[in-house]
Parts: C-alpha cells; structure tokens; sequence
C-alpha cells in the first residue's frame, strides 16, 4: 500500500449521507476531502450568473473548458470568488442534473477530478468515483439507505433552514430521481464490483465514519 497515495471512493444516491460522513472521514484520515458535487454544482451557477440556459448544450460544454474551480478547506472556490452557500439553493439543486448528464461535461469533470487525486491521499465522493474516477482506489464505498430514511433526511435538513416542504413530496421526489439515475444512458449510477456496501438506514454518522475508518485502518 502506497501510504503516500491513498485513495477512498464514496459512492451513492442523494440522502445516504455521502458527503457528511466523506467530510468527517477526512478530516479523521487528515486526508484531503474532493466533494465532486460541489464542481457540477458550481458549474450550474457560473451559467445562471451568465444566463446561460443549462439546456444550451454547447455552451455549457464552452464553459466548463474554461471553469476555474477550487477546492479548499470545505469551501468551494469559483474563479478565486467563494461560493460554498450559493451552490446549495434547492434552485441549483434543481438544475444541475441536465449539466451532469452532458458526457462532454463529465469528461471535462472527470479529468479535473482524476487530478485532483494524484495530489496525495484522498477521500473523494459522488456518483461514479469508484467506477469512473478512481477505478484503482484502494478503497471504495457504496452507501445506501431506504427511501424513507433519506426522505426523512432531507426534510429535516430543508425544515431547519425554515425551506417549507411536505415530507412525501420529497419521497416522491427521491424515487423519481432514484429512477432517473439509475436508469439514465449517461453515466448512471452504479456500484463498483468491488466496493463496499453500507446500508446507512439505521446507522448514525459517527458509526458510518468509524465503521469505513476501520476497514481503512486495518486494510
Ligand atoms: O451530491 P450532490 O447533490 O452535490 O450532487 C449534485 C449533482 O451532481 C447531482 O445531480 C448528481 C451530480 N453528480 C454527478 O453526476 N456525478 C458526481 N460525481 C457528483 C455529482
């Protein structure tokens, strides 16, 4: 094992708590942390600042060969502007799904992604990191959780930023877009052969972290 270069994917749907537990993970590993969501979220807002419509294929492709998108320190860094908060507006949310399913987009993504990862030990999360970005990882994780669960989520998160929303919209919503990813031509979401599966349904954080911490530890 290169101890230098340490590589851990993270991969799963929307709500199975990739990013906060790839985040306390990290910080744990002192490894850097790439939230690969956060480049196609703020690909998303560069075009709505130049009212570029997301649905103008050749123009979001125009932007994001030259997008310059930082990763430092939990914050998100668009052409060397911090826009860490402006990319979690639900009207963002809303749009980057037709930005991630452009396959010159990804390519453009993938590439920085792939960087991103040769620079030291890594823990990096999204959809494809395992199957697409880093097919050598060392370790990979897939984590799921039931509907339900990642609904419930969800809902509390949007509630406590007093965002109004009704509890079974948002399921509605997961098992349409659990659809819509997995059954999409475009980079649809899959586990790796070999990752690890963790059902988060009845997990809290800290026992998701210390659950990938040890295999780490020990592998
Ligand atoms: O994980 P997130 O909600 O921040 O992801 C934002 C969007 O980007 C979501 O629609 C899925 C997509 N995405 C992707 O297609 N590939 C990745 N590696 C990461 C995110």
């Amino acid at each position: 094992l290169d101890l230098l270069n340490i590589k851990v994917a993270i991969d799963g749907p929307a709500g199975a708590g990739k990013s906060t537990v790839a985040k306390e993970l990290a910080k744990k590993l002192n490894f850097t942390y790439i939230d690969t969501g956060a480049m196609y979220r703020a690909l998303t807002y560069k075009a709505i600042i130049e009212n570029i419509n997301v649905e103008n294929r050749n123009k979001i492709v125009e932007l994001a060969s030259k997008i310059d998108i930082e990763l430092k320190n939990d914050k998100v860094l668009l052409d060397g502007i911090d826009v860490t908060n402006e990319i979690r507006t639900p009207s963002i949310s809303e749009k980057v799904s037709y930005i991630s399913m452009i396959p010159e987009v990804r390519e453009i993504m993938v590439k920085l992604q792939k960087r991103l990862s040769d620079k030291g030990s890594v823990v990096m999360d999204g959809r494809d990191i395992a199957t697409v970005v880093m097919p050598d990882a060392q370790f990979k994780f897939f984590l799921t959780a039931s509907p339900e669960v990642r609904a419930m989520r969800r809902y509390n998160e949007l509630t406590s930023k007093k965002i109004p929303v009704k509890y079974d919209d948002i399921l509605n919503d997961i098992r349409k877009r659990d659809k819509n990813d997995t059954e999409r031509d475009v980079a649809p979401l899959k586990k790796a052969d070999d990752s690890i599966v963790i059902d988060t349904t009845n997990m809290s954080i800290d026992e998701v972290v210390s659950k990938m911490y040890n295999i780490i530890a020990n592998g």
